[in-house]
């Protein structure tokens, strides 16, 4: 068991921080299906002072989905530490230093996201300014440098720790491998035997049982999931199943359709039409993976901007698998009834 100020965690998964993807109704569907913590996709700390709508919408959290982390990005002490405070007033669990994001015009530009490794006393005035300034656990996702040369991942856990830093998940990446090659856990372990605040091992987790021996492999204290989420919603489930049986677990058909319904339903209640059907395309991949022929389906639910149309391919789609009757449409979905 670890402790993060109130926080008692065993041996968690965690759903990664992901622009555009990590959004309320996917943390909300990440947390029903077996994530133990959830983050927001990181947000400007620049646009968060000056009130920026898009901002503040990202601040939202939803009661299902706690614990969750409010990540936040930006290369200024004072501007970082000012949007830390709005951020807590957002009443997160955690507050996230992204020191890790390698986009160009985050990293290089602004020297923000991993461009703060280029720099490590504006970084440390931002942690401990972050620390200091908010009662919330201070947690950062960072990288294992910012190349081959200079890694420096040890020394920067150790100062996170001495700075107050309640936990630390690290992406076994240096920025210029970008999402290019393998992650390195190995990095990742002799970090973990080097400080004693929890570690939260990222990178290349695809698969259930993959997740579980990480723990194993590497000593960490817990296993972050990024892109594995996307292609596999279920995959925390599966992963603790796993940990439990030995045995991974089957989602069913009926299953996987009933829950991107579900999942669509609170995209719509959040984001309103049609973006809310838009945006929820991103998912469409997930959800419907290893049903056979689901590719005609998929092409046809990438077009629509309704719901209406989407529940009715769905339902399509399980009529030709045979699984029609055990789809649960919820009712925010089923049609009307005629008077
Ligand atoms: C679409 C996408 C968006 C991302 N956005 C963020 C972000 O906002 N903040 C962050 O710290 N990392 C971000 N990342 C990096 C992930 O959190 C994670 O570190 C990386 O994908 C490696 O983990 P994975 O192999 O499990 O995906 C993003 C990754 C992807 C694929």
């Amino acid at each position: 068991m670890i402790r993060i100020g109130n926080l008692a965690l065993d041996r968690p998964l965690l759903l990664a921080p992901m622009e555009d993807v990590s959004d309320q109704p996917f943390r909300l569907m990440c947390r029903r299906l077996g994530a133990d913590v959830v983050y927001t996709e990181f947000i400007s700390s620049e646009g968060l002072i000056r009130d920026a709508r898009v901002c503040l919408e990202k601040l939202k959290i939803a009661d299902g989905e706690r614990p969750t982390g409010i990540q936040i990005y930006g290369s200024e002490v004072d501007v970082m530490v000012e949007a830390a405070r709005i951020a807590e007033e957002a009443g997160p669990e955690l507050i996230d230093i992204n020191i890790g994001c390698p986009v160009k015009s985050v990293a290089c530009a602004h020297g923000a996201g991993a461009g703060l490794l280029q720099d490590p006393e504006k970084m440390m005035a931002i942690v401990s300014g972050i620390v200091n300034a908010v009662d919330l656990p201070v947690t950062v996702k960072t990288r294992l440098g910012w190349d081959h040369q200079s890694i420096s991942i040890v020394e920067n856990a150790r100062r996170f720790e001495d700075a107050g830093v309640e936990a630390l998940s690290i992406h076994g990446r240096t920025r210029s491998q970008q999402r290019k090659g393998e992650a390195d856990w190995d990095w990742i372990r002799r970090t973990k035997e080097a400080v004693s605040i929890p570690v939260f091992g990222n990178g290349d987790v695809k698969e259930p049982d993959d997740a579980i021996r990480r723990f194993h492999e590497y000593g960490v204290d817990g296993v972050m999931i990024g892109r594995g989420a996307i292609a596999d919603p279920w995959i925390f489930q599966r992963a603790k199943a796993y940990r439990e049986t030995g045995v991974v677990p089957e989602i069913t058909p009926a299953e996987r359709m009933s829950a991107c319904l579900e999942h669509l339903v609170m995209s719509v209640e959040f984001k309103g039409l049609p973006k809310g059907v838009i945006e929820f395309r991103k998912h469409w991949k997930g959800y419907l993976r290893e049903l056979p022929d689901a590719s005609s389906a998929r092409a046809d639910l990438m077009q629509f901007t309704e719901p209406e149309p989407v529940v009715e391919r769905v339902l399509t789609f399980a009529e030709e698998l045979g699984v029609e009757g055990a789809v649960t449409v919820p009712d925010e979905l089923a049609a009307p009834v005629a008077a």
